[in-house]
């Protein structure tokens, strides 16, 4: 259990407010993502953290960080995930594996009912295995998704990365039939 954290570096920022890199007592490495204590940040952050507790629960330090919680006191909320490394500067000059691991993770979010809604390289980061992490949850929304093939979101990342290809190797799972 989590109870001191220092935190050491400040990381990039957005609309919710600064992420910092800490560590926890046992020197595990996480990142504390503020949210000032205004009505809307918190509301962003709150979904965040129930995206990853309840629809990504399952692809956790796999396909997303492992994330702790959201605490609050200070007059503060912030959001607790596990370090995933330095997010990318760009897509260019990745392995086409690597390309086709990140269109595979954003696959998966899609077939577990989450829309990203902010897909791009400062989202994505290289874990320490060598495989890329999606981050940043705060834009992302319910999801039905309506095949790779259709969807705005998956089609747009494949582009992004350059291998638009790799979306005829897909198979859609078998739909259940209806009379
Ligand atoms: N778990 C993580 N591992 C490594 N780096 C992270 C992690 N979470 C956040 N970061 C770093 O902090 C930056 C900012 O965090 P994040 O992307 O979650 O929020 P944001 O883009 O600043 O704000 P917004 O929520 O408005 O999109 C990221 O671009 C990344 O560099
Ligand atoms: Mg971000």
């Amino acid at each position: 259990m989590m109870k001191t954290l220092v935190m050491s570096q400040q990381l990039r920022g957005g609309v919710c407010g600064p992420a910092f890199l800490g560590s926890a007592q046992g020197g595990n490495q996480v990142v504390v993502k503020f949210a000032h204590v205004k009505p809307d940040p918190i509301d962003f952050l709150l979904q965040e953290a129930y995206i990853y507790q309840h629809q990504l629960e399952c692809l956790q330090g796999s396909v997303v960080p492992r994330h702790y919680g959201v605490f609050s006191g200070d007059r503060r909320v912030v959001l607790v995930t596990a370090y995933a490394r330095k997010s990318l500067d760009s897509f260019e000059g990745l392995d086409v594996e690597t390309k086709k691991t990140i269109l595979d993770h954003i696959i998966t979010l899609h077939r577990n009912g989450v829309r990203h809604g902010d897909v791009g390289p400062d989202n994505i980061t290289m874990g320490s295995d060598g495989h890329p992490r999606v981050i940043d949850f705060s834009h992302a929304s319910a999801h039905i998704c309506p095949g790779v093939d259709k969807c705005q979101e998956i089609i747009a990342t494949a582009r992004m990365l350059g291998i638009s290809d790799a979306l005829s190797s897909y198979h859609e799972a078998p739909r259940l039939k209806t009379q």
